[in-house]
């Protein structure tokens, strides 16, 4: 990679920044098409938020990737939200267009690609229990109401309220066309709400046909931790998708998979977002093989 007069900028914020993949992913992409563009980390504080994007304004930085803890305060700044940032009220990816920054979120396409692709869930199931309440949360929740597969979603979280609001949010958001719960994180509720399939391989009404975790718990260097404990909760026809990537293989993918569950981790959500950023920037589908690549060596 050669940095010129006319190389293009594109790079990623957030407080702090030192241990992003992005940068790694990007420029993988960024070389194997053989373009001049280069796509650098900076590391910005809270305080700072207003005058970078400034910044990438004068710059002519062309796209930034937008991490914690900036996704929600920096839309105050932007031009344009699109409809489903603003839903989720958050940005994770900016495109300037000749200083016109438009804010996009990634993350929608991220999760519903990886379980598509990544895992293998052509249909999603019509159950899904999301374990968390917080912004990762609110976009997968998000995602998933724009599903026509998923008719029902529980929203389980150590704190109640956070759960009960966000599901009442996102149902009235979703026009009630899905059903969504939100229900306290604790053993009997995960253990009522993941039973096990019926009869004939189908679900009941009460089963769910996938997990996901949307919490913190169990990534590095917390990684003896788990958002479900119980290993009795998990069956083979679940399909359980953590949002973790540091550990590879997460205390809750382990368990899970001591009782027969899929389990998978987060890689290919940070993979697909990552190239749907790229693809926003260029205008070019993206070499997500090569991206996935980059991040797992
Ligand atoms: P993010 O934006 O990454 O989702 P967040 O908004 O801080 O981060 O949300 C973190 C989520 O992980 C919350 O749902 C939080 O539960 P609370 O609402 O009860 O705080 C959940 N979480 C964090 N640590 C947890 C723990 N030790 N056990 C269970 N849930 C936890």
């Amino acid at each position: 990679m050669e940095i010129d007069g006319s190389t293009t900028i594109v790079g990623v914020i957030g407080y702090p920044i030192a241990h992003s993949l992005s940068p790694r992913m990007h420029n993988a992409a960024i070389q194997t098409w053989g373009i001049n563009w280069c796509y650098l980390p900076f590391q910005v504080t809270p305080e700072s938020l207003e005058k970078a994007i400034e910044g990438m304004r004068g710059f002519g930085i062309r796209g930034l990737n937008v991490t914690v803890p900036h996704k929600q305060a920096v839309m105050r700044f932007l031009d344009w939200v699109s409809p489903e940032a603003s839903a989720i009220g958050a940005v994770n990816t900016i495109l300037n267009e000749e200083g016109r920054l438009s804010g996009y979120n990634t993350d929608v396409e991220g999760i519903l690609a990886a379980l598509r692709f990544g895992a293998g869930l052509e249909n999603l199931p019509e159950k899904v229990v999301v374990v968390g309440a917080g912004g990762a949360a609110r976009g997968i929740v998000y995602a998933l109401t724009t599903v026509t597969d998923v008719k029902h979603i529980t929203i389980l979280n150590r704190t109640i309220w956070k759960a009960e609001r966000l599901a009442a949010e996102m149902e009235k958001m979703a026009k009630e066309k899905t059903e969504i719960a939100g229900k306290e994180l604790d053993g009997e509720t995960v253990r009522d709400e993941l039973r096990e399939a019926g009869p004939g391989g189908c679900e009941t009404a009460h089963g769910a046909g996938l997990v996901i975790n949307a919490t913190p718990v169990g990534m590095y260097p917390d990684v003896d931790c788990s958002p479900i404990e119980d290993p009795s909760a998990f069956h083979p026809r679940l399909v359980v998708y953590d949002t973790i990537y540091n550990p590879e293989e997460t205390r809750l993918m382990r368990l899970a998979r001591s009782r027969g569950a899929r389990s998978l981790n987060g890689l290919n959500m940070l993979v697909y977002q990552g190239a749907k950023s790229l693809e926003i920037w260029t205008g070019r589908k993206a070499p997500v093989d090569v991206m996935r690549e980059a991040v797992m060596s």
